[in-house]
């Protein structure tokens, strides 16, 4: 991990960390996508049991974040997000890999995604271990009114 990151988990809703995550969202996804969560959609799951937020941050400010909602043994990766000018320096795949070990952690044995078939991230799922499972056409709604389809991936954390 990049030095001086350090990961926050946060299980019930704290006003601070997710005006943090909202920081990071907006300018982490492009509009043109449909793929970014307004405040009351990422205060609403966070006050569902299960549900957890992970921000990295660099001298407290925050850089990324992951959000995973489980259900009894499964779970799902809700959004993973890192600020364009901090990308590329692994700061994306530590927080992946922070959400599988806080997955296994808990007893959780599958984690799935959704992503936008056209995102670069799904080379980081891969390489993670996510194995495509399905696609969903027209999934996303951009901006610009046009659909895209995603991909769903699942890993299996028994093995
Ligand atoms: C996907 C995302 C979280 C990855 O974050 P990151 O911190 O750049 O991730 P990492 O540095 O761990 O790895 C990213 C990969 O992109 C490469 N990369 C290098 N420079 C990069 C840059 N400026 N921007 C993006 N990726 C870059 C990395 O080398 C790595 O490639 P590899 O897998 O072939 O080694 C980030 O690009 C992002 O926030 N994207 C927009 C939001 C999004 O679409 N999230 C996924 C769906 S919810």
């Amino acid at each position: 991990m990049m030095a001086g990151i350090v990961l926050d988990h946060y299980d019930d809703t704290d006003r601070n960390a997710l005006a943090d995550a909202m920081e990071v969202m907006a300018s982490a996804f492009d509009p043109a996508f449909g793929e970014a969560w307004t405040l009351p959609q990422l205060a609403g799951v966070m006050t569902m049991p299960g549900t957890w937020l992970t921000i990295a941050r660099l001298d407290a400010a925050p850089l990324g974040f992951a959000l995973v909602r489980s259900v009894l043994d499964e779970c799902e990766l809700l959004l993973l997000a890192v600020t364009p000018l901090w990308r590329g320096r692994g700061i994306g795949v530590t927080l992946l890999q922070d959400s599988l070990s806080q997955a296994r952690r808990r007893g959780i044995i599958s984690m799935n995604l959704e992503v936008r078939s056209t995102n670069t991230a799904i080379r980081l799922y891969e390489r993670c271990g996510f194995e495509y499972v399905h696609r969903r056409p027209g999934y996303y709604r951009g901006n610009d009114g046009n659909l895209h389809d995603a991909l769903s991936f699942r890993i299996d954390m028994t093995g």
